[in-house]
């Protein structure tokens, strides 16, 4: 298979004013589009051409440093626009994520501070996660383009902590980005559907 680049599923100016159009349109125009191209350039001639994407993200960690920076990155930015809506966020969760939220993590005020404190604590470029690691929700944190598929997990949920995500709108305060996206973005019913075919 060869990358391409996915529409955003909202209008540019859709996320106003936690994400600005600004914002959007370089991330995904600009950062996410370099990802494809240099993916699909770092593919040619390789093992993995005409794997999956998720076979292309774990079969390269640890052998094919450029290829799977490019690929992790394409994988996380496709997540990445859909975990995000207008009007998201709130404090009603569909399904049975509620539930296992309340059991695995403390309740859905402790997993948004402690989802939050795990992007604020991301020394540099990187995500933060929620993920299922068998059969249980687990927050983690990775540098650049890793992600949990490479350490066993399922993500069913990440946030960009680049500055590329956010440094247009909130300039070096991580953590007031982070706290809109927990508060005011999440789009939960992403992460249940997710979550449904995880466990
Ligand atoms: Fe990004």
């Amino acid at each position: 298979m060869t990358f391409t680049l996915p529409e955003l599923p909202y209008a540019y100016d859709a996320l106003q004013p936690y994400m600005s159009k600004e914002t959007l349109e370089y991330h995904h125009d600009k950062h996410h589009q370099a990802y494809v191209t240099n993916g699909n350039n770092l593919l040619k001639g390789t093992e993995f051409e005409g794997k999956s994407l998720e076979e292309i993200v774990k079969g390269s960690f640890g052998k094919n440093a450029p290829l799977f920076n490019n690929a992790g990155q394409h994988f996380n930015h496709i997540h990445f626009w859909k975990w995000m809506k207008p009007n998201g966020g709130g404090t009603k969760l569909p399904g049975a994520l509620e539930k296992k939220i309340n059991e695995d993590l403390g309740g859905l005020d402790k997993f948004k501070a402690d989802f939050a404190a795990a992007g604020a604590g991301q020394f540099g470029s990187g995500w933060a996660w929620l993920s299922v690691k068998d059969g249980k929700l687990e927050i983690s944190k990775t540098a650049n383009g890793e992600n949990p598929l490479v350490h066993g997990a399922t993500p069913i949920l990440g946030v960009d902590v680049w500055e590329h995500s956010y440094y247009i709108d909130y300039r070096n305060r991580r953590p007031d980005y982070l706290k809109a996206f927990v508060d005011n973005l999440i789009n939960w019913e992403y992460v249940e559907e997710l979550y449904s075919k995880a466990v």
